[in-house]
């Protein structure tokens, strides 16, 4: 899809995200012709920087972190002439004339807040004081959105005071992930799945996010997070919203956020029986999580299991279980929908118990299974087996899978292009604050005690507990 010229400023554009993410994607995407002629990046920081010295800076990060690009790279220079940099300081009067001057009209307007939330209100302030932003520019923010309901409140306040909620992007990388929006092209473009969608016929859902990494050098940051805030509150509630959501009734950025609000809204407090926390204990491949924050005495959890209820007609009665963890066995992020046992087995008990299971692949290999009860191939009677319909899209779709935007490169073309739906709408983060505050308050007031865990491991046991306890099994972590 074309997309027009565009101006934009990333604020923090020597920090990590930058040079990470948002860098290198933008060179991905021009290679891929969608930064055209007339577009200016720019980036902003409080780094003593020119051009030449900024352009040097985002080759070295697209020579590290740009992954393969099949296509040649030989325009890279074509690339850094799209680059600038403007010194700017958040918190003074300094750089802003320069950046204002640097912008042109007739263009789209966007500021990437790449920088930590207690800059957002400075930085929109100075925007809107130097005459920076139009009724139509766009300003992007990276989570954490806040640390609770309250400090999220504040956040979108201030953020109101000079921007409407259509220039509001607020990042949730999980959103811009393909497979997650292919879970909403499963439910809403197919016949086969949505009459079965619901407690009638789900017996429960199962959402797992697993690292194999620490959290090494962002200690500081984790430890007053934890895996609630740090994955639980966004990027779990996200899947867990499109995979429970009501159709929408457009593909349009409000009808599609309606309908995760609501969701939002029906979860049930969770029992605190009905929660398990985790950290990692150390091993010959690293230190322990207690070693790695740097406090003996840290109750943040590395990792954390629950049963969660939606309570509305659809899903009344199916449990949806979620965990994440950091050092576990494996890399992997999926979600599966089990199906319920047919209601009567014509087999008898020994043919035991099958149940479909449809498993949606975030990450590594992306892509679906469909396990299906069949017959065991042989003389032996009717003995039954449950075999998986595998689709992997990277074989399905040949190189156009392998091509397809990254997560942050698919959400900047969309700042570009004005459209928020995957975006997150400021009543959703609240809601979501307002469904995680009691809980950590829960534990906090318990002085809930995190367990131990092995690393490389699917975490503590009382994780796998919750699920025997309900007659349930975990799928297994594997790569
Ligand atoms: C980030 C979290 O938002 O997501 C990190 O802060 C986590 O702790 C990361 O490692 C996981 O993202 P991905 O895309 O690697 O699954």
């Amino acid at each position: 899809i074309p997309v027009d010229p565009f101006d934009l400023v990333i604020f923090g554009g020597t920090g990590d995200l930058a040079r990470r993410k948002i860098l290198p994607g933008l060179y991905r995407r021009f290679c891929a012709g969608q930064v055209p002629e007339g577009s200016q990046i720019i980036g902003s920081a409080r780094s003593d920087l020119d051009d030449a010295e900024y352009r040097l800076m985002v080759a070295e990060a697209i020579a590290e972190f740009g992954g393969v690009l099949s296509r040649e790279s030989a325009s890279l220079d074509a690339f850094l002439h799209r680059i600038h940099y403007v010194k700017s300081d958040a918190k003074g009067d300094g750089g802003w004339k320069e950046l204002q001057a640097t912008l042109r009209d007739g263009v789209v307007r966007a500021f990437y807040f790449s920088v930590g939330p207690s800059l957002f209100g400075d930085l929109a302030e100075r925007l809107h004081t130097f005459g920076l932003t139009t009724p139509d520019s766009r300003v992007v923010v990276e989570k954490p959105f806040g640390h609770d309901l309250q400090s999220a409140k504040a956040l979108n306040a201030t953020l109101a005071e000079h921007f409407d909620e259509h220039q509001i992007y607020r990042i949730d990388h999980y959103l811009g992930k393909e497979t997650v929006q292919n879970l909403m092209a499963v439910r809403f473009g197919n016949m086969l799945f949505e009459p079965l969608w619901n407690s009638q016929y789900v017996d429960h859902i199962q959402i797992t996010v697993a690292e194999t990494v620490g959290v090494g050098g962002r200690g500081g940051y984790y430890d007053k997070s934890g895996a609630m805030r740090d994955m639980v509150q966004n990027h779990l509630m996200q899947l867990l919203c499109l995979i429970a959501m009501e159709p929408p009734a457009k593909f349009d950025p409000d009808a599609v956020r309606d309908e995760k609000l609501k969701v939002i809204r029906a979860l049930e407090p969770v029992d605190w029986h009905h929660i398990v926390r985790g950290q990692y204990g150390a091993d010959d491949n690293g230190p322990g999580y207690r070693d790695d924050v740097e406090d003996p005495k840290s109750r943040t959890e590395s990792f954390i299991a629950m049963k969660c209820h939606i309570s509305n007609w659809r899903w009344a009665g199916t449990p949806f279980y979620m965990r994440t963890g950091k050092r576990l066995k494996a890399r992997t992020s999926e979600i599966a929908v089990v199906f319920k046992d047919a209601p009567h087995s014509i087999f008898g008990v020994d043919a035991g118990r099958h149940r479909n299971v449809l498993a949606i692949r975030l990450q590594p290999n992306e892509g679906m299974t469909l396990d299906v009860t069949i017959k065991e191939p042989g003389p032996g009677g009717m003995r039954l087996l449950d075999v998986p319909l595998d689709m992997s899209f990277a074989d399905a779709l040949g190189p156009d899978a392998e091509e397809a935007p990254d997560a942050y490169e698919r959400l900047i073309m969309d700042v570009i292009r004005g459209n928020q739906t995957l975006f997150m709408r400021g009543d959703e983060v609240e809601a979501a604050w307002a469904w995680t505050d009691p809980l950590i308050e829960g534990w906090q007031t318990r002085n809930d005690v995190p367990k131990e865990y092995e690393p490389g491991t699917a975490g503590p046991e009382d994780a796998l507990m919750l699920m025997h306890r309900d007659g349930r099994k975990w799928r297994e972590i594997k790569a």
